[in-house]
């Protein structure tokens, strides 16, 4: 008997089972009523009270060991019901393509960064605009070529009714709405009826800033404007200020830098001349500061407005302007490694 009880425990420890059912038919194997183990029991019955004394404890050792061998095996099956059999858990993970910023949010945050440094804050104003912060307020004769059906998309032909041509209107939307001192920059997208191609979109992106207070001068402009370019374009960079003309500023002017292609020797893209323009600025004229409701005795201001796709195209050298808007994600993803 007790070399049946040691074969069996031995016969127990080597169970083994390739799924729950399996170990379920172990079971009744070994411990269901016709089950090895219980059969064992009905032979221990018919033994002599000496030979029970001596081999009770094993048989029950045996039992416990059963039950426990098969409890086990039990509990290694436990959830594998749901589990996917072909999930490799010890495969690494696949990573997942991360995003990137479009060059143009990229720049317009380098432009927000540099004008914040100087004090200067963020507004915003409505992309379809009246006429009178497009054009009227800002000192646009009647007859101003812009206003034209040319070059402004008006919405369902009422005539006061468009998509803003430029982010200017924000600068009278906020100087009829605040006090001096003012200093404010407007990043934003504008339209304008253009035919699409490398050179012109329908629509593009500009950043407006705008200094009002008692005693702003032209050297504040021009000073603005250097740290400006240097802080954009590093510290070598020059700047050259060529006389203009806008309805709103008295004097204008438009500000080149020297060519960071060939560093101001001359090259295709500047040209040849070492220059390339890249924004408009001038004095607010006092015109525009009393339309708004500022006092032009007291007060005079600077302004300055430039295109977002115009200094990425220097910064990154993107040669055709549809690439902005088109997502192609290869064209995206180049700009990466840029914060
Ligand atoms: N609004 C002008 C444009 O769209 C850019 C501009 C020029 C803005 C001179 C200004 C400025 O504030 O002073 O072309």
């Amino acid at each position: 008997m007790l070399n049946k009880i040691n074969e069996l425990k031995a016969e127990i420890d080597a169970l083994q089972a390739a799924a729950a059912a399996d170990v379920e038919a172990l079971r009744i194997a070994y411990l269901s009523k016709k089950g090895k183990v219980s059969q064992l029991f009905n032979e221990f019955r018919t033994l002599s009270a000496d030979q029970k004394r001596e081999l009770g404890q094993a048989i029950n050792e045996l039992k416990n060991h059963a039950t426990e061998r098969i409890n086990v095996l039990k509990e290694s099956f436990e959830g594998a019901a749901e589990a996917d059999t072909d999930i490799d858990l010890t495969r690494s993970e696949a990573s997942l393509p991360l995003g990137t910023r479009h060059p143009l949010s990229l720049v317009r945050n380098e432009i927000i960064s540099i004008f914040s440094r100087l004090g200067f804050t963020i507004a915003e104003g409505p992309e379809i605009e009246d006429d009178w912060h497009v054009f009227s307020s800002l000192n646009f004769a009647a007859d101003h070529p812009a206003r034209d059906m040319q070059d402004t998309f008006f919405i369902q032909r009422n005539p006061d009714v468009l998509l803003r041509t430029h982010t200017s209107s924000v600068q009278s939307r906020v100087m009829e709405t605040s006090k001096p001192p003012i200093r404010i920059i407007c990043p934003g997208r504008v339209y304008r009826n253009e035919a699409i191609s490398a050179r012109a979109h329908c629509f593009f992106h500009q950043v407006e800033a705008l200094y009002v207070d008692e005693n702003v001068s032209y050297a504040d402009l021009r000073q603005t404007l250097l740290y400006f370019a240097r802080e954009m374009f590093g510290n070598d960079t020059e700047i050259r200020l060529r006389p203009s003309y806008f309805p709103f500023t008295e004097p204008s002017a438009e500000m080149d830098i020297s060519c960071k292609i060939c560093g101001g020797k001359g090259c295709g893209f500047c040209k040849h001349t070492g220059w390339v323009e890249i924004l408009g600025c001038g004095m607010v004229d006092p015109n525009v500061l009393e339309a708004c409701g500022i006092d032009s005795k007291k007060y005079s201001g600077f302004a300055l407005g430039m295109g977002i796709e115009r200094i990425t195209n220097l910064k990154y050298q993107v040669s055709d302007l549809r690439l902005f808007s088109e997502n192609d994600v290869r064209f995206l993803d180049e700009f990466k490694s840029a914060r």
